[in-house]
C-alpha cells in the first residue's frame, strides 16, 4: 500500500478498519518501538484539543519520531492572513505526515488534495473525526469481544457531534441496531439517516432513554457542542437535555459499557466514573495505541511493528 491519507472514515473499508485494530493491539502490547526514526510529523490544530493532539503527539514520540506544529492558530502566520492552502503547502515541505484539526467542514479533504504528504483528519468542524472512530471501534471490540450485531445507543448532540457521524458509518459494516436519542434541534442530520436506510440498518429514534437502557450493549454519550451553535439561547436550552447518572445503570446488561469521546461537560454525572461499566477514560487511553496504528498504516510502516 502506498502512503495514504485518512480524511473520512469512508476512505477505508471494513478489512482496513480490522487491520488497524489488529495493529493497535500490537501497539498496546509494545507501545515503544522505533519505526518512525528520522520522520517528522506536523500537528496543525486550528481548534482546541486535549486528547487528540496529545495522544497523536505521544504516539509519534513513542514510535521514535519527532513532532512540530501548533496548538493555537494565532501563534502561526494564519493570524497574519496566510491561507490554509499556503500553510499546507509550506508544512508539506517540512514534514512526512500532517495531522490537522480545523473548524471548517471539508478542510481536511482540501488539505489532503494540496499536501504532498499524507493528511490525517483530526476533526473538521461537525463533519468527521475518523481517528476517534477507530479508537471507538477498538474500545467496542475490546469490551464486547466483537463488533457484530450490537445494540448501540447514541445520546446527546447527534447534529454537530462529528464522532457520531464517523462512528455510525464505520459500525454500519457490522450489522448494528442504533437507538438515536437527541433533543429535537440536535437530531441526526438527514444525510446520515438516508445512508443508514440505504444500508438496511435498523434504527430507532427516541426522546428519552431511561426505560430502554437495559437493551444497550454500548451507550455512547456526547457533549452538546457549544462551539457549533450560532444562537447560544439554543445551546442553553439543550445543554442539559440528557444526563446519565449511576442509578440509571441499574438493570443494564453485564457487558454494557458507557463510552464518551470526551470532553464531557455534565452529560455524565461524576458518580458514574467508579462504575465498572464506565469505560470513557480507558477509551481515551486506547486512543494512543490506535493512533500509533493509524500513523503506521498511513505511512505504510506497520509491517515493521513487532
Ligand atoms: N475526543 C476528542 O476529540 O477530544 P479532544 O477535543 O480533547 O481532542
Amino acid at each position: 500500500m502506498q502512503n495514504r491519507s485518512l480524511v473520512s472514515i469512508s476512505d477505508y473499508n471494513r478489512d482496513e478498519y480490522l487491520d488497524i485494530l489488529r495493529i493497535a493491539a500490537k501497539c498496546e502490547h509494545n507501545p515503544n518501538q522505533n519505526i518512525l526514526s528520522g520522520k517528522v510529523v506536523g500537528t496543525l490544530f486550528f481548534e482546541p484539543s486535549t486528547r487528540t493532539r496529545l495522544s497523536f503527539e505521544t504516539a509519534v514520540q513513542r514510535l521514535g519520531g519527532r513532532v512540530v506544529g501548533f496548538s493555537d492558530a494565532n501563534s502561526s502566520s494564519v493570524s497574519k492572513g496566510e491561507t490554509l492552502k499556503d500553510t499546507i503547502k509550506m508544512v508539506s515541505n517540512y514534514v512526512d505526515l500532517i495531522i490537522m484539526r480545523h473548524p471548517l467542514e471539508g478542510s481536511a479533504r482540501y488539505a489532503g488534495e494540496i499536501a504532498s504528504v499524507p493528511v490525517i483528519n483530526a476533526g473538521d468542524g461537525a463533519n468527521q473525526h475518523p481517528s476517534q472512530t477507530l479508537l471507538d471501534l477498538y474500545s467496542i471490540q475490546k469490551t464486547q469481544g466483537t463488533l457484530e450485531n450490537l445494540n448501540i445507543f447514541m445520546i446527546g448532540d447527534l447534529k454537530y457531534g462529528r464522532t457520531v457521524h464517523s462512528l455510525l458509518v464505520a459500525l454500519s459494516y457490522f450489522n448494528p441496531t442504533f437507538w438515536f436519542i437527541a433533543p429535537e434541534e440536535l437530531q441526526l442530520p438527514v444525510e446520515y439517516k438516508i445512508y443508514l436506510h440505504s444500508q438496511g440498518i435498523r434504527c430507532f429514534q427516541c426522546s428519552d432513554f431511561t426505560g430502554i437502557l437495559p437493551e444497550a450493549d454500548i451507550v455512547y454519550m456526547t457533549r452538546v457542542q457549544k462551539e457549533r451553535f450560532s444562537d447560544l439561547v439554543e445551546y442553553e436550552k439543550n445543554k442539559n437535555a440528557y444526563v446519565l447518572n449511576n442509578a440509571m445503570l441499574e438493570n443494564t446488561r453485564p457487558n454494557m459499557r458507557v463510552l464518551h469521546p470526551l470532553p464531557r461537560v455534565g452529560e455524565i454525572d461524576v458518580d458514574v466514573d467508579n462504575n465498572p461499566k464506565a469505560y470513557y477514560f480507558t477509551q481515551a487511553l486506547n486512543g494512543m495505541f490506535v493512533r500509533q496504528a493509524i500513523i503506521a498504516k498511513v505511512l505504510n510502516l506497520s509491517d515493521q511493528l513487532e
